[in-house]
């Protein structure tokens, strides 16, 4: 080679001019913008994304159940590739909204206003966490015209609940997200060995932590105390008290052992459309149809609740099949590609959700890394369809369970597992869910695992 070829090729980028460039220059996909949410927060806030219940084997088979499925591509006309949808009766610019966390702003200060103008400025709807750091109305006033939905934690009390939903009401959200799987709280066991607390407390190691990451711990001290504002019923009007022990006590009393019969009267209490977060139960599916509610999040909560819950996408199939299109359903858990947006939308889900990638990018980036993660999935989600063959969600939801193979369809070892009969148990009575669950899908499941 000449040298005037080599100056030809040699390529010197000048320094990023702006957050959004330099993610775009260094992060890829979910998994870079991970990183470097890793690198900006002290490791007890990380681990405290990042982890699960006891053995977090739920919140690793959310993430292997999407490795079960390939596709089968088919030669189709790509002409006008829309992304959009309709999710709980409104517009969506894409198939998935960002899930409620609780906590945000101990990861970036700018909190759930960053995520909440993120969600508006890219189209899709927000789930605001009632354990959120900031109040309900300053998400509201920060980003007005977002659809917002607000993430109940179910209260058994009359007075309480009717008092927090007239203030959701008055504070603009269209929609409640009803969690079904919190009656007790998961067993973090990275927290514990971390000494994480919430809001956290000053240890000597909290101070090797924050030197460590100085961005993150001048944002820490420089803004409020961390707070979970929406618990009461009214706005509070003075600073909330942060003693460790208040805390405990609120959150204590966030999580009650609730039934069918309180997720009824809010259900009777509440105009607006309501999803049932944590159903991964075909029977409970039905249940939820028939009560009138508008759609469940089959979800496990990340993995962060019971240990050993079944993942996601291993019950998608029996759930489609016992709801039988008469509620929506919207998966989460373990979703880090666009491509399993596509997976869950062809086996059965109306919509998807996402928590630990928004945040990723929150950490990262504040708005900005929040807008970036979401692009991610647009690019990737469009990039896989056109390789399909298919050019819109709702050809996705009709024909896309075609384009797909679970491993047990294509390696023979596995088929073989998959067909083998259970031996007869005598004089088993059927549960309600094998009653309503479509036979063959749960062998799949099973051989997986
Ligand atoms: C840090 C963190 C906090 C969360 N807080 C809540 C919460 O307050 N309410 C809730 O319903 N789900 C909560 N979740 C669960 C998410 O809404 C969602 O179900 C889960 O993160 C989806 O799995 P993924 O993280 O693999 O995408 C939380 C998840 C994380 C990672």
């Amino acid at each position: 080679m000449r040298i005037k070829d080599i100056l030809a090729m040699a390529s010197i980028q000048g320094p990023a001019r702006s957050t959004a460039e330099r993610l775009q220059r260094n992060a890829h996909s979910v998994q870079d913008v991970r990183k470097l949410a890793a690198k900006r927060l002290p490791k007890s806030i990380f681990d405290y994304i990042e982890g699960g219940g006891e053995d977090e084997f739920s919140m690793r088979r959310n993430r292997s159940s999407f490795d079960d499925w390939s596709f089968m591509p088919a030669w189709g006309s790509v002409d006008n590739l829309d992304l959009s949808t309709t999710i709980l009766g409104g517009p969506s610019s894409l198939p998935f909204y960002l899930s409620p966390t609780g906590g945000t702003r101990l990861f970036n200060p700018a909190g759930e206003t960053a995520v909440a103008q993120a969600a508006l400025a890219q189209g899709i709807p927000y789930g605001l966490a009632h354990l959120s750091t900031t109040t309900m109305e300053a998400v509201s006033a920060a980003a007005p015209n977002l659809r917002r939905w607000f993430n109940l934690e179910p209260i058994a009390d009359k007075v309480e609940l009717q008092g927090v939903l007239d203030r959701v009401t008055r504070a603009g959200y269209e929609a409640l997200i009803v969690n079904v799987d919190c009656r007790s709280i998961g067993h973090r066991e990275r927290d514990y060995r971390n000494g994480f607390t919430a809001p956290p407390t000053i240890k000597p190691k909290t101070v090797v932590e924050g030197a460590l990451h100085p961005r993150w711990a001048l944002g820490f001290i420089a803004n409020d105390a961390i707070a979970f504002p929406n618990l009461d019923a009214e706005e509070p009007t003075g600073p909330l008290a942060s003693s460790p022990d208040m805390w405990r006590t609120l959150l204590a009393g966030a999580y009650e052992p609730t039934d069918w019969d309180d997720l009824r009267e809010i259900r009777k209490r509440f105009d607006g459309p309501i999803i049932l977060k944590g159903v991964v139960n075909p029977a409970d599916a039905a249940l939820a149809a028939e009560y009138g509610f508008d759609a469940i999040q089959v979800s496990n909560h990340g993995g962060r609740q019971l240990d050993f819950m079944t993942s996601p996408l291993d019950v998608l199939e029996d759930i489609a099949a016992a709801v039988d299109g008469r509620i929506e359903i919207i998966v989460d858990g373990g979703i880090r590609r666009g491509s399993d947006m596509i997976k869950a939308i062809a086996l059965g889900a109306t919509a998807c959700s996402i928590g630990r990638p928004y945040l990723y990018g929150l950490a990262a980036a504040g708005q900005v890394g929040v807008s970036h993660v979401i692009e991610l999935f647009r690019d990737e989600m469009t990039r896989a369809m056109m390789m399909l063959g298919v050019r819109s969600i709702e050809e996705l939801r009709t024909n896309g369970r075609e384009l797909l193979r679970h491993r047990s369809e294509t390696s023979p070892a596995l088929r073989v597992q998959a067909i083998v009969p259970s031996p007869p148990i005598a004089s088993a009575t059927p549960t309600a869910s094998a009653k309503t669950s479509a036979p063959t899908r749960t062998s799949y499941a099973e051989s997986s695992l």
